[in-house]
């Protein structure tokens, strides 16, 4: 998938800001070797830097990566997949913000990062939860069947499990001290057009096949369909939920 790093860096900001619930679990100790996977632009990387570690931040995003280093030219980042990580063990702590609810190869992933942690290591994320944008998700499937086009559900991009199963995984893989717990977290958007750039920056693959006069009438159906449930004195709000990991080796 193809992202826009000054969209994203521009009207989405509130991605990283909220991030900083869950790195502030991360209790950063000076000297501490810190991986931040799915980094986007850097600021949370920049963050965790800041606070004495030696991070590195990996994206599978090359726009990410190029915006990241140009605005941190200290930091070390890298184009890399998660479900490729390598496996020495070399990090006291992975962190990862607002990512694996794009992946759906968690199993994987959790793997990787089991094995590229250090003896006692923790794993520490924050993604979207069970039933994450359900009214928006809803809304998009709504709009293309109101308006006439194919809906297809393979193009559903994004992986929103029940806690239990995460919790199941991690054991599986091997992390012995596990907690995985999931919260509603309405998140407002900036200005009257929040949700048409919210919808420009993130439906992309659920319209690919739709020309981008079709994509506006599915923005403007949905801003309809929405309207009484998520938009309240010029704010929209969505409904996000998040899950948060706590995972020590
Ligand atoms: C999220 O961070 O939960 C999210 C962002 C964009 C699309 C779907 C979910």
């Amino acid at each position: 998938m193809k992202w826009n790093s000054e969209l994203y860096d521009d009207k989405h900001s509130f991605v990283a800001k909220y991030g900083e619930g869950i790195a502030s679990f991360l209790n950063v100790q000076n000297g501490d070797n810190i991986l931040d996977l799915g980094c986007g632009t850097g600021d949370l990387t920049a963050k965790i830097a800041q606070k004495g570690a030696t991070v590195t931040g990996l994206d599978a995003s090359p726009e990410m990566i190029t915006q990241a280093q140009k605005k941190f030219p200290d930091i070390h980042f890298e184009v890399a997949d998660a479900s490729r990580l390598s496996d020495v063990q070399q990090y006291d702590a992975i962190f990862s913000n607002a990512v694996l609810h794009w992946t759906f190869e968690h199993l994987k992933i959790f793997e990787n990062c089991y094995n590229a942690l250090t003896d006692n290591g923790r794993f520490i994320a924050e993604f979207g939860a069970y039933h994450n944008i359900k009214r928006v998700s809803d809304a998009i499937e709504d709009a293309i069947h109101n308006l006439g086009y194919t809906y297809r559900p393979d193009y559903f991009p994004w992986n929103f499990r029940q806690d239990e199963d995460i919790k199941n995984d991690l054991l599986k893989v091997g992390f012995e001290d596990v907690t995985v717990e999931s919260f509603d977290r309405p998140t407002p958007l900036e200005g009257e057009d929040g949700l048409v750039n919210w919808l420009v920056m993130f439906s992309d693959n659920l319209l690919k096949d739709f020309t981008d006069k079709e994509k506006q009438n599915v923005y403007q159906e949905c801003s309809r369909l929405l309207r009484d449930d998520l938009y309240e004195a010029g704010q929209w709000t969505v409904d996000y939920r998040r899950v948060r990991i706590f995972a020590y080796k």
